[in-house]
């Protein structure tokens, strides 16, 4: 088609098109919504809830992870000892340094709230085997180092103080206790001598440990196990621990399936894709980029990655823990805690888009937004950052009441015409028009546009009620 061609069809196109609509016009004019892309796996959904005390985990969905253990004295990698190739005698000469005498949960506790965090979660035990309570099944615990007091009793006495909720993490792989079988696999030591590996018997002791935590510290909140290299399976052990705790929600890197799954940093590249999710997700990830322990040198994400990545997870109904590494004397240095701090603010500005929201994705095209739905509201999530001040959701095609940035409760502009790059449909589609691109390149930005109603939206994407949805897992 020549230039003359083109100006003809577009003038003819655009009469024919029912709204051709400015900036706050109103929905009265709207027309019906085209119909949508073909929905993913879970878009549109909500992964099912328990049904129980377990429900907690989706009132409070940002939690912060802390690894902490006597590779935060050396201030490398918490997984110093195996992937620094550290004899085990020499690194354990750290016990007799550990000495925290800046720790205090509150500050823990107050920073996680500044960030909007709601749950934290806790290494009581990482690969290297060093206990962060009073555990009377090793003696390679707090009580007996220079410090000499109980870690976790200390949170876990704050967190009950201010009803926040306490998860454990536990390492299955333990490069200390002479039972586990070392055999040199990945997150494992070489054999080592003196040892007398029993699995059997480090089950028993790995049992035991399980009972003291789930016995001795109050109400837990969830129970977080990482590297069973072994791949053993023994449903009995998360049945102990729903015995003890009924209301911990417990992951799946334990001795079952668990009650959900951990897609970790952005290893997996697959969890990025869809558009919803079938099962139950708490997404992890760390501040630093090298290391989840305290580093001297780390390099820290950027706010406008984070803000990214926390939008991803809660915009598709999934838990996002986010992980800090306290120092050799227990605290959270500068640097992580400004960040943490700046995510907050971030967080509390824009969390209505997340909370006992709908995945809606489905409605738009647009593979650089995830939009999510409460009410007569919906929310575009601007995951990927925009390209410019223009932002599709074509074939969505329904005007907004209103139309507003929670990052600053600005207004947004929109139009709803034809737009050039889109002619050949001669439909007109809803756009973001103007976003201020310029001035929010540093985080994500988020959009709500209200309307009068969102009735045409289809069954999949009008369920009004998140806690009766059952539907996936
Ligand atoms: C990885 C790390 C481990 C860390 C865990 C947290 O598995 O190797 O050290 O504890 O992530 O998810």
């Amino acid at each position: 088609m020549d230039r003359r061609g083109f100006l003809q069809a577009a003038a003819a196109a655009i009469p024919a098109a029912p709204a051709m609509m400015m900036l706050g016009e109103q929905s009265a004019q709207s027309q019906a919504v085209a119909a949508p892309p073909a929905a993913e796996a879970g878009e549109g959904t909500l992964v099912s809830r328990f049904g129980d005390s377990r429900d907690w985990w989706f009132k409070k969905r940002f939690g912060m992870f802390v690894h902490w253990g006597l590779y935060s004295i050396a201030g490398w990698h918490e997984q110093l000892q195996w992937r620094g190739g550290v004899p085990r005698a020499e690194y354990e000469k750290l016990f007799q340094q550990w000495n925290p005498q800046q720790y205090n949960p509150d500050a823990w506790l107050d920073l996680a709230e500044s960030a909007g965090m709601e749950y934290i979660c806790l290494t009581t035990k990482h690969h290297e085997g060093f206990c962060l309570w009073d555990t009377k099944l090793t003696p390679f615990n707090t009580m007996n180092t220079p410090y000499g007091k109980d870690v976790l009793r200390q949170l876990a006495d704050a967190c009950h103080r201010r009803n926040f909720p306490l998860c454990l993490y536990y390492s299955v792989a333990d490069w200390h206790s002479p039972l586990y079988p070392n055999q040199g696999r990945s997150h494992e030591l070489a054999p080592q001598p003196g040892d007398h590996p029993d699995l059997a018997k480090y089950l028993d002791f790995l049992k035991g440990q399980v009972r003291e935590l789930c016995t001795n510290y109050g109400k837990i909140s969830g129970f977080w196990w990482d590297m069973r290299v072994d791949k053993v399976v023994d449903p009995s052990i998360n049945a102990m621990i729903r015995a003890l705790q009924p209301s911990a929600v417990i992951n799946n890197r334990g001795f079952d399936e668990g009650d959900f799954g951990t897609p970790e940093r952005d290893y997996d590249r697959s969890y990025d894709q869809p558009r919803g999710f079938r099962q139950r997700i708490e997404a992890c990830q760390s501040v630093g980029m090298e290391s989840w322990g305290y580093r001297k040198q780390e390099d820290y994400y950027s706010l406008r990655y984070l803000t990214s990545s926390i939008a991803r997870y809660r915009a598709r109904d999934a838990n996002y823990l986010l992980n800090a590494g306290p120092d050799g004397d227990g605290v959270i240095p500068a640097m992580p805690a400004e960040i943490l701090h700046r995510v907050g603010q971030w967080y509390k500005l824009v969390r209505e888009a997340f909370d006992d929201a709908m995945p809606a994705s489905a409605i738009t095209a647009n593979r650089d937004v995830l939009i999510t739905r409460k009410g007569n509201s919906l929310y575009v999530h601007l995951v990927q950052p925009p390209d410019g001040g223009e932002v599709k959701l074509r074939p969505f095609a329904l005007a907004p009441d209103r139309a507003v940035l929670l990052n600053d409760g600005r207004p947004v502009e929109w139009r709803l015409d034809i737009a050039p790059m889109e002619w050949t449909d001669h439909k007109p589609y809803l756009r973001l028009h103007r976003l201020p691109v310029e001035g929010f390149s540093g985080t994500t930005m988020i959009v709500r546009l209200d309307f009068a109603s969102l009735a045409g939206l289809g069954p999949a994407l009008t369920a009004a009620d998140p806690g009766k949805s059952i539907l996936a897992q």
